[in-house]
């Protein structure tokens, strides 16, 4: 008779166990990922598992609830005082009798209240950096002069199997105490990144511990965005951001480089500034998420290079010219406590890897995140910001740049623009024959033509035009003929419509009358073209480097991508042609590949790996960039095609 088949979803991986293997032991000799804190003594609910039952004709299994054993006193004591969800069950107890297919749920809730609703609902594989691990140690005896820590360390090593264990030195003198508090049982919180074979005791709690969480934080030079994990459930039990104060020492990045340069404390006070906002950012998450900052263990961040050194209290002063030289590029593993960030006092920082001097660690996190060495397919990223970063690639090779598209995506050097916010203009539609507009802002469901427009927007009014509003309405004064190919507001038509308005030399296109009102000027129309023209010659440079005519797949990371239509993006020729259902918005990509990195150290790995193979291209060095900028300073492109467009 041959031994059952255990099938584990969703992971695939299966195995042949003697009868009367534990579920939880059968996933372990697999690989297949299932918490445990207690250790399989039934008690921390960890380890929960769901039997599914049925026929699985492909896989030639049987599975049904008679095929594993029925719950056991430990087991019934758990559903009893904690309760269990129909189905589950606890895997360390459950043990295998026939064939079973199992459904390993990738978010075991133990504790309400870490549950999110509008939390980013990815689920990530997990397999975290830090492990918290119960054990029940030896009481001292005369006999046996082994000390403590001693013991502790022992009954860790047997009971999860490390083989080499460390401890923080600043657990020492409390070892004796909580020994003792938890009457010889204690929960370690212990840290082992994948590349190191030693496993470090960083924190430890008499008794059962059963919680956990990391931090995942984006600094971005305008925002910064943190998400409070739960290292034990993969939830995120609490997300928030802020304005990043650098803002006050300069706007863009290279005025804060130049602050630092200017000012003989301007390093330290930009460090000084952008920790303070961290930290307001933990209080805020702690806050909302119910959760002690005594219980935030690790931390993820990730960074554009100049924030990256900045946070680091790195002087920044290299990135601002050529050739760029990052002071360190690898991926940083240090203590939270090293830079100041009150959190347990054995609690982990970790900082991606910088890709290169102008494409930072948000950008390494946008590639975990997104995926383009895990597939096929000749993937395009695009994150826009006063700097866009370009990844493009596929499983055989990646190559990446920065581009200098400036600030005019964000609205800002355009006359009536400004950022993204309830009042500003987003939608815009010109009609072909009347020349007249119509349009939408933040904050509102209704087109400007549409009955109750203006009670709609009363509370802001109509502010100005953002980002996504310019690039709409560049693209429609195009498709309506009110600017040519090259991006001149035909003047003739101002004898047809009262919209198109001479302006000194050149003419204005009206798109709102009345306060304020807002037009779209000749120079409005030239800022676009250059910044689309600088995106697209980087993209352009990245796929000769990819010896490629086209692009599969087009993935849009960042707040200005979950805004603008994939339609008029490719109207302007801002991306290249591709299959417009191929193209997407995927968010604070930046933020969910720190939560991956936070989640799992197999993708700290995977993309320090990948980043060490990243190749980059320096777009202002590149003979080829002037002539693919001007060829893209036209609409949609003086020579490249976009057939999918007319289709
Ligand atoms: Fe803790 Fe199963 S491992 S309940």
């Amino acid at each position: 008779i041959t031994d059952p088949l255990v099938l584990f979803m969703p992971s695939g991986k299966r195995g042949r166990f003697p009868v009367g293997t534990s579920v939880l032991d059968a996933a372990r000799q697999l690989g297949v990922y299932v918490e445990s804190v207690c250790g399989g003594r039934a008690t921390c609910g960890r380890c929960q598992i769901e039997v599914q039952e049925g026929n699985f004709a492909k896989h030639k299994i049987v599975s049904s609830n008679d095929h594993i054993s029925q719950k056991g006193a430990k087991e019934e004591r758990y559903e009893r005082v904690r309760g269990l969800p129909e189905r589950r069950r606890l895997s360390c107890s459950a043990q295998i009798l026939g064939d079973l297919v199992i459904d390993v749920p990738q978010d075991t809730v133990i504790n309400a209240q870490t549950i999110r609703k509008d939390a980013d609902t990815r689920v990530i594989a997990r397999d975290a950096a830090i492990r918290m691990c119960y054990v029940e140690i030896e009481e001292p005896d005369m006999h046996k002069p082994l000390g403590d820590l001693d013991r502790l360390k022992i009954a860790l090593m047997k009971d999860w199997g490390f083989k080499n264990l460390e401890f923080d030195f600043y657990l020492m003198p409390q070892v004796q105490g909580i020994l003792r508090k938890g009457n010889w049982t204690a929960t370690a919180a212990i840290h082992k990144d994948a590349e190191s074979d030693i496993a470090r005791v960083i924190a430890l709690w008499p008794g059962l511990k059963n919680e956990a969480y990391g931090l995942a934080c984006d600094i971005g030079s305008t925002t910064i965005a943190m998400h409070l994990v739960s290292l034990l459930s993969g939830r995120v039990a609490a997300s928030s951001g802020t304005s990043n104060p650098q803002i006050r020492f300069g706007e863009d990045l290279m005025s804060r480089v130049s602050y630092v340069m200017m000012n003989p404390d301007g390093r330290e006070g930009m460090t000084v500034a952008v920790r303070e906002a961290i930290s307001g950012l933990v209080d805020k998450v702690c806050a909302e998420g119910n959760v002690q900052r005594n219980d935030i263990l690790d931390s993820v961040f990730v960074g554009n290079p100049i924030m990256h050194h900045l946070f680091l209290g790195i002087d920044p002063t290299e990135l601002g010219g050529a050739p760029f030289a990052l002071a360190v590029s690898g991926a940083v593993r240090i203590k939270a406590s090293d830079i100041g960030l009150k959190l347990n006092q054995g609690a982990r920082l970790y900082m991606l890897p910088c890709i290169a001097g102008h494409v930072g660690a948000d950008a390494a996190a946008v590639t975990l995140s997104e995926g383009p060495h895990r597939q096929d397919e000749m993937m395009l990223i695009v994150d826009v910001g006063t700097n866009a970063e370009i990844v493009l690639g596929n499983r055989a090779r990646v190559v990446a740049a920065s581009s200098p598209t400036g600030p005019a995506f964000e609205g800002a050097e355009i006359s009536g623009g400004q950022r993204a916010a309830p009042g500003a203009i987003e939608r815009v539609r010109i009609d072909p024959d009347t020349l007249e507009p119509k349009y939408r802002v933040i904050g509102s469901e209704l087109w400007s033509d549409e009955p109750g427009f203006l009670d709609s927007v009363q509370a802001t009014g109509v502010t100005g035009i953002c980002g996504s509003g310019i690039i709409e309405i560049v693209a429609e004064m195009y498709l309506a003929g009110i600017i040519s190919e090259d991006g001149v507001v035909d003047g003739s038509l101002a004898d047809r419509s009262p919209r198109v308005t001479a302006n000194g030399r050149t003419f204005s296109y009206v798109l709102k009358e009345g306060e304020p009102k807002i037009t779209i000027t000749q120079t409005d129309v030239r800022a676009i073209q250059l910044a689309k023209a600088a995106l697209y010659a980087g993209t352009k440079l990245l796929m000769e480097k990819q010896n490629t005519e086209h692009v599969d797949r087009i993935h849009f990371a960042g707040a200005f991508g979950s805004f603008i239509d994939p339609k008029y993006a490719m109207v302007l020729g801002l991306i290249p042609d591709c299959d417009l259902d191929k193209v997407s918005a995927v968010g604070n990509a930046a933020g969910a590949g720190a939560r991956m990195a936070l989640l799992n150290r197999g993708y700290r790995r995977e993309i320090e790996d990948t980043v060490s193979h990243i190749e980059k291209i320096e777009t202002a060095l590149e003979p080829k960039f002037q002539e693919h900028f001007v060829y893209a300073m036209a609409l949609p492109n003086k020579v490249d095609p976009f057939p999918k467009l007319s289709a």
